[in-house]
């Protein structure tokens, strides 16, 4: 992020082929053969070594839920794990695309805690397996389009954030669900420096029934293994139709609120950075456009510029949500 200071797509996912995405396919299978303990692949262990690690223990023997939902263009393919595991944005870990992957090595992601409060009838601290409790494990694959226009298409493993909803139980006075994350200076170089003009925690927040719709994701792995660090472990939110500053990571508390929250980059630049963060490439940030994207990583001739759909593709599934707004006044 700069500081100055399927639409349903045409074709499915399965009918996507590329060769990126075919090794990608490769890594799945080698992550979740290894996961199953099975051998069938000779090619499992070295196919893994440059993948996502196994998964927690507590989700390696959660039943699997297919999903049919918002599907890939014809054009995308997902990025190889190396390009999204070492571009990154997590301002905790300092402002540079490499910081992250540089740094979050050092995060102590067990045992992890998620204080859950507000409006709401189950609140407590919950581990993530009590937090989940018996939800089966779905694989989305998002195109995931920062406000800054680069995108990646990257595969994701957790649940429907409605599942968790569901399971807390927000009473009639939730309108709005609030995300903040993890703030641990002593592992979190971002946070220790003095020239961060982030007032920590990072926070963010959804109205009620963005959180409740189908394509809003919690997750909890990448790759079909554990979620890296430096993309959110060991729990970050998926919001394929915003601008990816509202897809947090590492979350340690969920509030239930009546009132709309003060999220992060909202704070920082109001004029720059709104609450709803649909991607809209009619309305471009005040200092630059958001007509066209770069779409992660480029090919050795092509910079990979593209046109950037209207709620990143996924209108069909979510424009219902926003009927009657303005959305260059609510941006
Ligand atoms: N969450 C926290 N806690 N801190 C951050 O700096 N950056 C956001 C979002 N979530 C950020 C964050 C931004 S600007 C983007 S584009 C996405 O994470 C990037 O996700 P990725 O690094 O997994 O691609």
């Amino acid at each position: 992020m700069l500081i100055k200071i399927v639409k349903a797509s045409d074709c499915k996912e399965s009918e996507v082929c590329s060769e990126s995405l075919y090794l990608s396919r490769r890594r799945f299978l080698s992550a979740s053969l290894a996961v199953t303990g099975s051998s069938l692949l000779p090619s499992v262990a070295s196919a893994q070594s440059s993948s996502a690690d196994v998964l927690p223990s507590w989700l390696q023997h959660r039943q699997r839920a297919s999903y049919s939902g918002a599907a890939l263009a014809p054009n995308d393919s997902v990025a190889p794990y190396a390009a999204a595991t070492v571009y990154n944005n997590f301002y905790e870990f300092g402002p540079d695309k490499d910081d992250p992957a540089r740094h979050a090595a050092s995060l102590t992601v067990e045992p992890w805690t998620v204080l859950v409060d507000g409006e709401v009838e189950r609140p407590g601290r919950y581990d993530l397996a009590s937090l989940f409790h018996e939800a089966a494990l779905e694989e989305r694959i998002y195109r995931l389009r920062c406000v800054e226009a680069w995108s990646m298409v990257i595969p994701w493993l957790g649940f429907p954030l409605a599942s968790l909803v569901q399971h807390l139980r927000p009473n009639s006075h939730a309108k709005f669900i609030r995300f903040e994350t993890l703030v641990r200076a002593e592992e979190m170089p971002g946070v220790r420096s003095p020239f961060a003009l982030i007032d920590w925690p990072y926070v963010e927040g959804l109205r009620m029934d963005e959180a409740m719709h189908p394509l809003s994701f919690m997750a909890v792995g990448m790759y079909g293994g554990a979620i890296a660090k430096q993309n959110g472990a060991p729990l970050r939110l998926v919001v394929p139709w915003k601008y990816g500053f509202k897809s947090i990571k590492s979350i340690v508390r969920i509030s239930f609120t009546r009132e709309q929250p003060r999220t992060t980059w909202q704070a920082l630049a109001p004029d720059e950075y709104g609450f709803f963060a649909n991607v809209n490439p009619d309305v471009d940030h005040p200092r630059w456009s958001q007509a066209t994207e770069r779409r992660l990583p480029g090919g050795l001739f092509e910079r990979g510029v593209r046109d950037t759909l209207m709620f990143n593709g996924y209108g069909e599934e979510v424009a219902g949500l926003y009927a009657g707004m303005d959305l260059r006044v609510n941006y």
